[in-house]
């Protein structure tokens, strides 16, 4: 029998860090179309900072759990999630925490069905959940809103990051030729996922190192993908080396206002597509988990993981949000 209280991270008001609270918490029942998950590790991203915060708005219920993704354990399974997932079972998810739904920063989460995913055999609990968001958010940049063929040009800016890395290694396992840029101690990590070019981003001779790369890499016809990761635009070389109906995928930097080259962007046929995996329907999350098993089962790891307790959470986000975190915090219940 368990208790009727849990531990959890959760805020009551919007704002900075300081608002999150590490305490009790009503346990969840195993609503219908629901499974009760014992939550094994619960992974800390860029966007639980923003929902905290309110920069991303979403609609939150009060006390609100932080976190969307958990990897853990089916510990019940609730009315019309029978069949589909039973206990002991290993899964995971990544929508949680925004548009009206628990978080996962806790003991206990009740996860619908279809936001629930098998882990494959073998991984580690904590090792997984570093690779949600960033997997699934590379798949969908790339395949759903970039549709990444074979033989394309790509991009990736912010390498040696989270997203950065899984679109590398993705990309390149699609057999798309990947010129990357990360800092120079990253660079061989970004080889090492299959990029073909690694730039140093801090190099004064950067925006000429990629002109040239692409050049070469692309035979002349510059991108068909351009994924900048790091939050840090350079619109106007972005364009001016997009191939002829090349695309820019926009998913990072919430607060830039950097300004839009159109004459250079409409004379190529290209595109600057928003994306952001808070809008991603179920079947799309559900596509993306596939690939992130794919991902996971391959052998795919996040760099620097580093396993905190629960009441660790602001910390983390402070953390985060001062750009000090160089790797993914995990929190373990
Ligand atoms: N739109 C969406 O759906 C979505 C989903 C997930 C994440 N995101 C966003 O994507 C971004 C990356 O997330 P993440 O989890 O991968 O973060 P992360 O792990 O912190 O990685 C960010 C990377 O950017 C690098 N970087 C910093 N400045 C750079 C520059 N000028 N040029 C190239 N690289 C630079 C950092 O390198 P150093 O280590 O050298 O500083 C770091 O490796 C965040 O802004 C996040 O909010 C968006």
């Amino acid at each position: 029998m368990e208790p009727p209280f849990m531990k959890a991270a959760y805020f009551t008001e919007l704002g900075g860090p300081g608002v999150i609270r590490h305490g009790d918490q009503p346990l969840p029942g195993p609503e219908a179309g629901t499974v009760l998950v014992r939550v094994a590790a619960s992974a800390v991203n860029h966007v639980d900072t923003f929902v905290r915060s309110g920069a991303y708005a979403t609609e939150l219920r009060f006390p609100q759990v932080v976190g969307r993704d958990l990897v853990g354990t089916a510990e019940l399974i609730g009315p019309g999630a029978a069949g589909r997932f039973s206990p002991g079972d290993a899964v995971w998810s990544n929508s949680m925490g925004f548009g009206g739904r628990p978080g996962a920063a806790a003991q206990f989460i009740a996860v619908p069905a279809d936001r629930l995913y098998r882990l494959p055999p073998g991984v580690d609990p904590v090792q997984a959940a570093a690779v949600l968001h960033s997997g699934a958010t590379s798949h969908l940049a790339l395949h759903r809103h970039g549709r990444m063929s074979s033989g394309h040009t790509v991009f990736v800016g912010g390498a040696g990051g989270g997203v950065g890395s899984a679109a590398v290694a993705m990309a390149a396992q699609a057999g798309a030729r990947v010129i990357c840029s990360s800092s120079r101690a990253d660079a061989g990590h970004c080889l090492a996922l299959g990029a073909d070019v690694a730039l140093d981003y801090r190099s004064p001779t950067f925006a000429a190192d990629l002109r040239d790369a692409v050049q070469a890499v692309s035979g002349g016809r510059g991108l068909d993908i351009h994924l900048e990761t790091s939050g840090r635009h350079l619109l106007e070389l972005a364009v001016d080396l997009l191939g002829r109906g090349g695309r820019i995928i926009a998913m990072s930097g919430i607060s830039g206002t950097d300004p839009v080259p159109l004459g250079k962007l409409y004379t190529r046929d290209g595109s600057i597509l928003g994306f952001a995996i808070s809008n991603a329907t179920v079947a799309e999350l559900a596509d993306a988990a596939s690939a992130v098993n794919a991902l996971l089962a391959g052998g795919f790891r996040a760099r620097g993981v580093s396993p905190r307790p629960l009441a660790g959470a602001a910390a983390a986000h402070e953390a985060l949000a001062a750009g000090t975190v160089h790797g993914k915090i995990v929190l373990v219940p």
